[in-house]
């Protein structure tokens, strides 16, 4: 078992992480009260019911699964149910499930009588090694992701591998290249491990270093001022390839980096996502992915920010005009 400190001063928490963990949820969080765990009916039920089951008084709450659920009506529903079952402020909410889950129930626990407590049970890789900590919370509306959100908190995080065993291969390896991500910009030994190859036999090593990565990008940079934009490296491009459909946002994350490290890395990258059966190329218009990239450019006219890799666990920061990154594009373009 492994216990990270999250160092927020009066929003701090623990990251537990340990195998078997669901079945204890009850040891490690407060479930004597009413508890609301909200899930999606793509994660085996017995994850969240075994989590209601220990809880004094447990409801499980069902949206369907995919990104469609991270809605104003879902979000509404969740606490129209919670103000039926007579939930107090000292009552809480549990995510069981994975990104998707994890940003409505925070938001919802974010907002039900200005707040009340909020723990979350990631079940994906991404949401493990990522989304579970740091407190983003959001909905998407009128088809622009996260717009309407908080930042708030989770009061513990339970980190449980066992719950990945029920994720299917292409799941897994979308949500190691977040991981991936990490060790490119600042944990060299964990972009070793990929780079070992035999990714079954050091899961555990890998989320919790990449536990470690994101615990100390927002211990430094809570409110995305600046640091936290390494986590959106390999971002730039990879949302421009992910608007043009086909392709899950790890697999365009995973294509994103590729043209952000230097010439010497490049080969080592292509390599481990290959092992990892991620692209490495897109069959897709160049001027098509560009479009999109433009399209959606946040608010700094012809520039954008940009992270790159020179060598593992190294970044830069840079600000390139948008068309300078059309080569990039080309270079993993088929
Ligand atoms: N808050 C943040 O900081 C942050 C960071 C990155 C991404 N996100 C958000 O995360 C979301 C994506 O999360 P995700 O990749 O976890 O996707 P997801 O939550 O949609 O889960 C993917 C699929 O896996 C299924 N599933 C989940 N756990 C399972 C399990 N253990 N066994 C079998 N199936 C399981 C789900 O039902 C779903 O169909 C996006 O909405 C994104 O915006 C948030």
């Amino acid at each position: 078992m492994n216990i990270l400190h999250m160092n927020l001063g009066a929003d701090s928490y623990d990251i537990v992480i340990e195998r078997g963990a669901l079945q204890k949820a009850g040891e490690y969080l407060d479930l004597d009260r009413k508890v609301l765990v909200l899930t999606d009916d793509g994660v085996p039920k017995q994850y969240a019911q075994t989590v209601a089951a220990q809880a004094k008084d447990g409801f499980v709450f069902t949206v369907p699964q995919g990104e469609d659920s991270k809605s104003i009506p879902q979000f509404s529903m969740i606490l129209s149910d919670m103000l039926k079952r007579g939930f107090s402020r000292k009552d809480a909410v549990v995510a069981v499930g994975g990104g998707v889950v994890g940003d409505l129930a925070g938001f919802v626990a974010s907002a039900y009588m200005r707040g009340i407590d909020f723990y979350n049970i990631p079940t994906t890789v991404l949401s493990q090694v990522d989304s579970s900590i740091g407190g983003k919370t959001a909905v998407n509306l009128d088809g622009v992701k996260n717009i309407v959100g908080a930042f708030y908190q989770p009061k513990k995080v339970l980190v449980d591998l066992d719950l990945l065993d029920t994720l299917d291969d292409r799941l897994v390896s979308e949500g190691l290249a977040e991981a991936l991500k990490m060790g490119l910009t600042s944990d060299e030994k964990l972009f070793e491990l990929f780079e070992k190859g035999n990714i079954k036999e050091s899961m555990d090593e890998i989320i919790l270093r990449s536990l470690m990565v994101k615990k100390a990008v927002v211990e430094q940079d809570e409110k995305e001022q600046g640091l936290r934009r390494i986590l959106n490296f390999g971002h730039t491009i990879g949302h421009g390839i992910e608007s043009c459909g086909g392709l899950y946002h790890g697999e365009c994350v995973a294509v994103g980096m590729i043209p952000m490290v230097s010439d010497e890395l490049r080969p080592r990258l292509i390599g481990i996502l290959v092992n990892l059966r991620l692209p490495s190329s897109v069959n897709v218009n160049p001027d098509e992915i560009y479009e999109a990239m433009t399209h959606d450019k946040k608010g700094e006219g012809d520039y954008v920010t940009v992270t790159t890799v020179p060598r593992p666990g190294e970044f830069e920061m840079n600000r390139v005009r948008f068309e300078d990154l059309y080569p990039m594009i080309q270079m993993i373009t088929k």
